[in-house]
């Protein structure tokens, strides 16, 4: 299938190009690289043996998105594009309005009119905002508490809109727990840029010394060892978690809702221990107060995404640990030593 990968270059983006490609697809990335790095493009082709089409493009220029179309008469859009960090869009909020949403009218404009009838779309359990009950299930209540987090409420609601005027599309709405990990080959993987927000990448570059020390925001909550629990899932399961849900789109049309999670949670302090264990790498932290905003538990159920989508993640904490640990160890400067690479290639 011809498949239009948006954010293509990013995290996530970049190791489901892989995994399309790997299945037979043929994918045309568009990004603008303002979070990734042109070299991830080299990086694709050596794991998969293909050129990779991509376009630099913004996705809020309605003109540039409708020649994309004509250009490439997509079947499938995945629709990784976005802004992302939750403390940015507080200090931010209208870029994330005009980058989250913008983007996603003109790509569903542009899919009416070039007749793409497939959407998958990236959303996240940032919806779930503080639940009583966990696992936690996509028909739970809503609710969210930064602008990040509402520019995914805001577009759950408008495809939900759109799959009911327009009934010939196939929308999913995938909802990610805590992507980590990094794809085996330690060739692509996670590359924050300046100070990591997220638990995984700043834990690594603990362990690698780059940081003096993790720290571990609360050792007060409401769980067995004190520390926030998560369910973090490795990210080439993600990817393939949208290959099932594009294969089920082939033959169905309406939204349908999934968590994407391993369905177990794992504390601050049990994936540190997990990464020194599988590392050998001693990760120095210290505790601090909580984050604000952060919740105890989240983990996923996820049996709608195993009923309907017949999938369901299958690598581990420790494959988790070791794969991005290969990549910090590989490229510890990620994309941006590029001269490392060639060197490597001749
Ligand atoms: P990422 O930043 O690595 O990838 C996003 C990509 O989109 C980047 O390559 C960036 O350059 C590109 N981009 C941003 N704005 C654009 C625009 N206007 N036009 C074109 N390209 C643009 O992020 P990721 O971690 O791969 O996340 C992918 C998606 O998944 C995002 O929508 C994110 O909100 C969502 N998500 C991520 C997580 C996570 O923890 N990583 C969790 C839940 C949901
Ligand atoms: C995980 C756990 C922290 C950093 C965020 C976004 C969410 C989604 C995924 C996009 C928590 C603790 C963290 C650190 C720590 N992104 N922690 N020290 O908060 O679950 O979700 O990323 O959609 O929207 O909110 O992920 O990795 O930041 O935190 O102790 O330096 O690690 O308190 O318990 P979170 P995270």
């Amino acid at each position: 299938m011809k498949i239009l990968v948006t954010g293509g270059a990013g995290f996530i983006g970049s190791h489901t190009v892989v995994e399309l490609i790997q299945s037979g697809h043929e994918i045309t990335i568009a990004d603008n690289f303002s979070n990734s790095n042109k070299e991830v493009l080299s990086r694709i082709k050596l794991i998969t043996g293909q050129e990779t089409s991509c376009y630099c493009a913004d996705l809020r220029k309605e003109e540039v998105v409708n020649r994309i179309f004509r250009i490439e008469r997509p079947e499938a859009v995945i629709h990784f594009a976005g802004l992302k960090a939750v403390g940015e869009s507080v200090a931010d909020p209208l870029s994330y309005y005009d980058h989250n949403i913008g983007s996603t009218i003109n790509l569903l404009k542009s899919m009416r009119i070039y007749d793409t009838r497939i959407m998958v779309f990236s959303s996240s359990a940032t919806v779930y905002g503080d639940q009583q009950h966990m696992p936690v299930t996509e028909n739970a209540s809503l609710s969210v508490t930064n602008p990040y987090g509402r520019t995914k409420l805001i577009l759950e609601k408008m495809l939900e809109d759109a799959g009911k005027a327009y009934p010939e599309m196939s929308i999913s709405i995938l909802r990610y727990f805590n992507p980590i990990g990094a794809h085996h080959s330690g060739l692509i993987g996670e590359e924050p840029q300046g100070t990591p927000n997220n638990l995984a990448p700043f834990l690594m570059q603990a362990a690698a010394g780059v940081k003096k020390e993790l720290k571990v925001f609360g050792s007060d909550y409401d769980t067995p060892d004190g520390t926030g629990i998560r369910d973090y899932i490795h990210v080439t399961d993600l990817a393939l978690g949208h290959i099932a849900a594009l294969n089920k789109g082939m033959d169905h049309t309406g939204v349908g809702t999934y968590n994407l999670g391993t369905g177990e949670g794992t504390s601050v302090l049990q994936l540190i221990t997990a990464f020194e264990e599988v590392t050998g790498k001693h990760v120095p932290f210290v505790v601090t107060d909580r984050r604000e905003g952060d919740v105890a538990v989240s983990y996923a159920d996820t049996n709608k995404a195993r009923k309907e989508l017949g999938w369901r993640a299958k690598r581990n904490i420790k494959t988790m640990c070791e794969d991005m640990w290969r990549w910090q160890l590989q490229f510890p400067k990620g994309y941006k030593n590029i001269k490392t690479l060639e060197a490597e290639k001749r």
